[in-house]
């Protein structure tokens, strides 16, 4: 352990190089316009995999965006290992707000500053860094070693629910160590032994054939937007409480020793109002904060619009009008049950005289739970006290990684998650950065669980 130790400090200035250089590439996955970059993140993952030495390195056509998959599997009789992490990102808008260019970054300060600098292009590289650091110091890896990285998670993943039953036998595994996902703070270790699953729908609402004279019309027939706005507001009580029928039939309530963990994170009201610049709290009764964002599921309006946006007075009923809605999903409910309720409360709710049209967005994700004493965890939880020094907290994270569910069912294996991110990162928002020491820990810290891992018993 100590060469490979050394090896990687040696190579920390020619590391951070590469990643920079990982970071130029646009490769936003939500946008067509980006496609190609991608594909050239894609290929830069696969020169990276080869030249660690990792075998059978290829690019994997989905129908989507690609998958890039890699092996070494030489180590005989011991447990085989998948690392999953991707490359793709978010976009950068409102990128006015941002102080560099999202793909020009920036290192200050000991953090590099990019659009995927943290989700997840730095976690994934040291994971990729760490292995190679092993084949090159002890000529072998403690355990078999699969690479599974993606190109879509940030649009949901949504050729993966078929490409990885697909390929049930090449990816087979005992377990998988997710490079995505993160710590609790720079002295604070935190193992994530849940994620939050995730359903989204359009609802399109056509009141007059176009846009009429609000004087000539208006009063003689219901406006679309007021329609919109009634059926959204019937979907939830003034407290927050989610009143679709049936909505919480498959919650899986809280252990007591769920409940237990979650308290046993420390919580300030008055700092979490402050990061978020909001005067109070809100949301469903009963719950702390942490529950409700961990372990609660959720239904918000993502976007709102239609009608005249310009500057000044328009005195029009419009025609059209639209709302994105999202649900975020705890185990047992299934996206595919939630979306069927909700459409049928939105049919419920309709008022007459209007045409409402109700429709799935493609990127959903299954609720995903890994039992807290898994095997897996264990060994993670003591690669977080050798580096942290301290147990980490188990907590549960209000954000979706929809492959977990995936590999879950398809593959029977758990995914332990196993990042470094940092919450403050502004991860999705302006000015994500990634801190320079995480990115050496997450190196060091994939060394030691993979040498660990060569005793897992599942
Ligand atoms: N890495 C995040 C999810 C995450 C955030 C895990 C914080 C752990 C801690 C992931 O890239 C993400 O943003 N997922 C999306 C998925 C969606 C598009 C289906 C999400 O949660 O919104
Ligand atoms: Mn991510
Ligand atoms: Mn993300």
């Amino acid at each position: 352990m100590a060469s490979c130790i050394s090896y990687l400090n040696e190579r920390q200035s020619q590391y951070l190089e590469e990643l920079l250089e990982f970071l130029r590439i646009p490769s936003i996955s939500s946008l067509p316009e980006h496609g190609d970059d991608v594909k050239t993140a894609a290929q830069w993952v696969s020169d990276r995999l080869k030249c660690a030495g990792i075998e059978h390195v290829s690019i994997m056509p989905t129908g989507g965006h690609p998958v890039v998959y890699g092996d070494w599997l030489h180590a005989a009789g011991k447990p085989t290992v998948m690392i999953y992490g991707h490359f793709d990102t978010q976009p950068v808008d409102p990128v006015e707000l941002w102080s560099n260019p999202p793909f020009e970054p920036v290192v200050k300060k000991n953090r590099v500053y990019a659009r995927g600098a943290s989700d997840d292009k730095g976690n994934m590289l040291a994971a990729i860094l760490a292995v190679e650091a092993l084949l090159q110091t002890q000529k072998a890896l403690p355990v078999n070693v699969k690479f599974l990285f993606e190109g879509q998670e940030e649009i949901g993943s949504p050729q993966l629910s078929e490409f990885i039953p697909a390929h049930r036998d090449l990816l087979a595994c005992d377990l998988i160590l997710s490079a995505d996902g993160g710590q609790w703070s720079e002295d604070q270790p935190a193992l994530h032994i849940g994620l939050r699953g995730l359903c989204a729908l359009q609802i399109d609402v056509q009141g007059a054939r176009h846009d009429v004279h609000s004087g000539v019309y208006g009063g003689t027939f219901l406006n679309p937007i007021h329609a919109l706005v009634t059926i959204i507001a019937s979907m939830r009580n003034p407290e927050g409480r989610i009143l679709i029928k049936g909505f919480f039939d498959a919650v899986r309530p809280l252990t007591a020793i769920e409940r237990e963990q979650i308290a046993a994170v420390p919580f300030d009201d008055a700092e979490y109002k402050k990061n978020l610049g909001v005067a109070d709290l809100f949301g469903e009764p009963g719950y702390s904060t942490y529950e409700r964002a961990w372990s609660r599921p959720t239904l918000d309006v993502n976007g709102i619009w239609g009608g005249f946006q310009q500057n000044g007075i328009k005195t029009v009923i419009p025609s059209k009008a639209h709302a994105k809605i999202s649900c975020r999903l705890v185990p047992d409910q299934e996206p595919e049950k939630i979306y069927e309720l909700v459409c049928a409360h939105i049919k419920d709710h309709a008022p007459s005289g209007i045409n409402v049209e109700v429709n799935k967005i493609p990127g959903h994700a299954d609720p995903y739970l890994i039992p807290h004493d898994h095997p897996g965890n264990r060994a993670a939880l003591a690669v977080h006290k050798e580096l942290f020094g301290k147990d980490p907290y188990f907590i549960r994270m209000g954000g979706s990684i929809p492959v977990c569910g995936i590999l879950l069912k398809a593959l029977n294996a758990y995914t332990v998650n196993f990042a470094f991110g940092l919450m403050d990162e502004n991860v999705h928002a302006p000015d994500e950065f990634f801190r320079i020491d995480s990115f050496e820990r997450g190196q060091k810290a994939y060394c030691m669980l993979l040498n660990r891992l060569k005793d897992l018993k599942i």
